[in-house]
């Protein structure tokens, strides 16, 4: 029997390995071609000090100077002596490149393109095997025939056959524009990843979810996760878009609402002239029952104005939640350079 454990490095590339309960983190690892930084292996320099996102595992032995018990208490752990109770989730304070391993490039065939409204269009990927991913995580994608990459967010979970994702339809956007327009079913497309920070940590306390336009991607992709796991704190959902016609996936959150105890969730709509019964930006509707006190994890994912804008709302409110995770949805370099 083995766990698998994720090794997100602080370059946000993620690598997954397989780890025996009688193994070390280090030596699976090391099979696996990825050299984690270690000196002594021995549990007493520190130099394999890493930290836990979410699992369980056995510390090992060690001694004060690698590893302090208030260290321990809050995650950090070594890798040359943890060996898994579960599969776990580690992160690791050294880039990829460091441990002598990067991102994986592969490919997979597009399945089919949707036009969910006049600006959102949904892809799907079937994939060669089930790709392991963090749910909140993103692949790059190259734009055939470009030599150009595009960062999509998952919608979908991990392990599956294939995998979605949800696009802002850009008028003349590279990558938007090409699977509005000449993207076909059966097409290979090449991808890197999985990649990002910006991913659904163990739940420990109430989870607060904001996801500006196409933001909702990685939100998704955590609900399906959570609908698999007990429901043991409560979920909210605020979904802000700046037209009517910007507002997808809503069948799909009703049905994660009735599947999931303890799961509500709530759009609005920036324009004036929208007739959508909720007007305005998502920091309108972040009412302090969703902030538990500050006891609370924050999710927040979408254009960079509305990342910067709801930061700033919260610098300015006085509560700082238990964690916060953030993702913008930057346009890429060459994108910029281009304009
Ligand atoms: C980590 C990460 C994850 C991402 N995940 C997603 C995702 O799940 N879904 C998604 O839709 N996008 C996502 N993006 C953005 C995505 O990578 C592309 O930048 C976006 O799809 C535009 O690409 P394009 O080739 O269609 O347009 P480009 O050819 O790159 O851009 C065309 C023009 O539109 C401008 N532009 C770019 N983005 C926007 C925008 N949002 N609104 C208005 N103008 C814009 C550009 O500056 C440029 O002038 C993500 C970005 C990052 C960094
Ligand atoms: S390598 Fe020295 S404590 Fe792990």
């Amino acid at each position: 029997m083995s766990f698998k454990v994720a090794l997100n490095f602080e370059d946000g590339v993620t690598r997954f390995i397989a780890c025996p309960p009688t193994d070390t983190v280090a030596d699976a690892s090391y099979r696996a071609g990825i050299n984690i930084p270690l000196d002594c292996r021995d549990g007493a320099c520190g130099t394999c000090k890493l930290f836990c996102e979410s699992g369980e595992y056995d510390g090992g032995s060690y001694i004060e100077d690698a590893l302090t018990d208030e260290e321990a208490v809050q995650g950090f752990a070594l890798a040359c002596q943890m060996r898994p109770r579960s599969d776990l989730v580690l992160r690791l304070p050294v880039p990829a490149a460091a441990c002598k391993t990067g991102p994986v490039t592969q490919t997979a065939v597009l399945e089919e393109v949707t036009r969910l409204s006049p600006t959102t269009l949904a892809f799907s990927l079937k994939l060669a095997t089930p790709l392991m991913f963090l749910p909140g995580q993103y692949v790059t994608i190259q734009v055939p025939g470009t030599g150009q990459g595009r960062a999509y967010s998952f919608s979908s979970t991990p392990g599956a056959a294939s995998a979605s994702f949800l696009v802002r339809n850009i008028p003349g956007g590279l990558m938007s524009g090409f699977l509005a327009n000449q993207a076909k079913p059966g097409l290979e497309l090449t991808f890197t990843g999985p990649s990002g920070s910006f991913f659904l940590r163990e739940m420990k306390r109430p989870v607060l979810l904001l996801a500006g336009g196409t933001g909702l991607a990685p939100m998704l992709s955590m609900l399906g996760q959570m609908l698999a796991e007990p429901p043991v704190h409560p979920v909210h959902l605020i979904y802000g878009v700046t037209n009517d016609e910007d507002l997808v996936e809503i069948a799909r959150l009703e049905e994660y609402a009735s599947h999931r105890p303890g799961f509500t969730w709530e759009a609005c709509v920036a324009s004036p002239a929208s007739a959508y019964p909720r007007k305005g930006y998502v920091t309108q509707y972040i009412q302090p029952p969703y902030l538990n006190g500050g006891d609370v994890d924050v999710y927040l994912c979408g254009p960079p104005a509305m990342v910067e804008a709801v930061r700033k709302y919260f610098a300015e409110s006085g509560v700082t939640p238990a964690s916060f995770h953030y993702e913008k949805f930057a346009p890429s370099v060459a994108a910029d350079k281009a304009a």
